[in-house]
């Protein structure tokens, strides 16, 4: 596909968006397979039953557009998974992966609030508003994962972290 105008640019990047939401799919179990305390496997379980809703979103603009939400792999977020599979073969098992687990899964949520609030700004441009609203949604639920995952580092894990040493 020649990307020649803006809207093309919007199925361009919210295919990439499909792309990240289905590899953080697959990662999100393994993440929690990989993490200790029992409030991050949650937040972890929990995210990945947002994440199939905003796979299903993107679905179903993209079959309201006619279009096909495959076609594009996310190479940013394919990085950002890979450095979380390095915290899990560098740093066994206990407080200290959770610390890092939380860090990798925030890369990842800042990256998809980037891409979410650009796909927003192009489809309300091009005056689709509901789609907009519908992408808005997942972008606020990005940010409260975020935001849990701020407050599970600070209150419980690095914490506990420090005093693995
Ligand atoms: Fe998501």
């Amino acid at each position: 596909m020649t990307i020649d105008s803006l809207e093309k640019l919007l199925i361009h990047e919210m295919k990439d968006l499909y792309s990240a939401e289905s590899q953080i799919e697959e990662a999100l179990p393994k993440m929690e397979e990989a993490a200790s305390h029992d409030d991050l496997k949650a937040a972890f379980r929990e995210h990945l039953e947002e994440t199939k809703t905003h796979k299903q979103r993107l679905e179903q603009i993209f079959a309201d557009l006619k279009y096909a939400p495959t076609g594009e792999k996310c190479e940013g977020c394919a990085g950002l998974i890979e450095e979380g599979e390095e915290i899990i073969e560098e740093i066994e098992k206990g407080e200290v992966r959770d610390a890092g687990l939380i860090g990798a899964a925030q890369r990842v949520e800042h990256y998809e609030m980037a891409g979410y609030g650009t796909v927003i700004a192009f489809a309300r441009k091009l005056g689709h508003h509901t789609i907009a609203d519908t992408l808005t949604l997942t972008l606020e639920e990005e940010g409260k994962t975020d935001r849990s995952l701020s407050r599970l580092a600070e209150k419980v894990i690095n914490f506990q972290a420090m005093e693995v040493a």
